[in-house]
Formats: structure tokens, sequence, C-alpha cells
């Protein structure tokens, strides 16, 4: 199974990919959180992206492509690979459907996480609070939120034409969406 979990920042990604995985055993993805391990090593890749991300703008697409390209085996031998703030733009989105089609497989399902821009930001200003993320200000949010509308929104006619869209609402708590996901999931 691979899965797309899409949608704007705060939306909910990362706490539903991780309860997937909790329940289903497959692997999260996240690049945001491959890119946040390389910056606090402080590797050369580190270096590199750390005022990129704090900037709130998106780093290359061949970046985040290896990133991806190195972990599918692992996610293969799961079972499941849940993308996670994967595909960000269109030329990530191919890229991921040559990958894939390269070992035989391809993108089932995308679930867009639907959430009012409000809250939004509320949940990461929030979050900021909690756990210091640099990305997380009102301001720098704004940014990212431009930056999904720009570069990310695109995705959704990309993934609509081949029919796995499936729309849920990420307003609930988070066992609601939790239910919901789970709902498609086993529809198959
Ligand atoms: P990334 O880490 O992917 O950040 P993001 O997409 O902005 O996503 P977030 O982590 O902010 O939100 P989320 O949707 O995962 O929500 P979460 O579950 O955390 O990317 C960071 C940066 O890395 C990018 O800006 C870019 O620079 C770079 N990058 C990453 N991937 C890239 C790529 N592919 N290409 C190029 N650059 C890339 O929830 C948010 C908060 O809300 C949490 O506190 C959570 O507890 C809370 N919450 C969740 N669900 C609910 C709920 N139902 N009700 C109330 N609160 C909730």
């Amino acid at each position: 199974m691979n899965l797309v979990l899409f949608g704007p920042p705060g939306c909910g990604k990362g706490t539903q990919a991780k309860r997937i995985v909790a329940e289903r055993g497959w692997v999260q993805l996240s690049t945001g959180d491959m890119l946040r391990a390389a910056k606090s090593s402080g590797s050369e890749l580190g270096q590199r992206v750390a005022g990129i991300m704090d900037r709130g703008e998106l780093v290359s697409d061949e970046i985040v492509i290896a990133l991806i390209e190195e972990r599918l085996p692992e996610a293969e031998a799961a079972g499941g690979a849940i993308f996670d703030g994967f595909p960000r733009t269109v030329a990530q989105a191919e890229a991921l459907d040559r990958l894939l089609e390269s070992r035989g497989t391809k993108v089932d399902v995308v679930i867009r996480l639907t959430v009012d821009e409000d809250e939004l930001v509320q949940r990461v200003v929030r979050r900021a609070e909690q756990e210091n993320r640099p990305d997380d200000t009102p301001e720098v949010i704004r940014t990212r939120l431009a930056v999904y509308n720009n570069q990310t929104a695109p995705l959704i006619p990309y993934y609509e034409a081949k029919g796995i869209v499936r729309e849920v609402n990420g307003m609930g708590t988070m066992d609601e969406v939790a239910a919901a996901i789970s709902r498609v999931l086993d529809k198959g």
C-alpha cells in the first residue's frame, strides 16, 4: 500500500501518520522529519537546508526525492508506505510515480485532510509554545501556507485526474479524523 497523506501545514498529517503506523505497521516517510533530523545532526545536508526550512520555503526537489528513494525498500518490506509531507510539487509527484513504477507499484490512495486556515494557524502556533519549532511562528506559518497554496495545491488536480483522492474532514478530534481515515483505508 502506498498512501499519500496530503494537506496544508498543521492539518494533522504527522499525527495521523503515526496512528496508522501504530495500527497497521506501515512505515511513515516524512520528509519534514528527515530534514529536521539532518538539521539537528549538523550534517552538510542539514546546514544546507536549515535556512530554507526556517523561512518556510521548500528545499529542492532533488534533495527530498533522494531521501524518499533511500527509504522505499524499508516501506516495501513493511507492506506499506505513508508519504507525509511528500510530494509537495508536481515534479516530486512525477518522480514518485517513476520510482514506484520502477518497483512495480503505484500510489494507491491520496487522503486529503481539509482544515480551515484559522484552525491551521492556531494549531501551529500552539505547537510552537510546546516544541519550539523555528518555523511555527505566525509570520512563517503565513509563508508556509502561501507556499502550500502556490506550489503544493496544484497536486490536487494531478491526483484527482487519477481518481485516487479521498477527502477527509480534518477539523474533528484526532480520534474522529483517525476513524475517518481507517474507513477510507478499509474500503480499499
Ligand atoms: P513538514 O514537517 O512536512 O511540515 P508541514 O507540512 O508544514 O506539516 P506540519 O508538520 O506543520 O503539520 P502536519 O500536517 O504534519 O500536522 P501535525 O500532525 O504536525 O515540513 C517542514 C519543512 O520542511 C517545510 O516547510 C520545507 O521547508 C521542508 N520540507 C518538508 N518536506 C518537503 C518536501 N517534500 N519538499 C520540499 N521541502 C520540504 O499537527 C499540527 C499540530 O496540530 C500538532 O501540534 C498536533 O498535535 C495538532 N493536531 C493534529 N491534529 C489535530 C486535531 N485533529 N485537533 C487538534 N489539534 C490537532
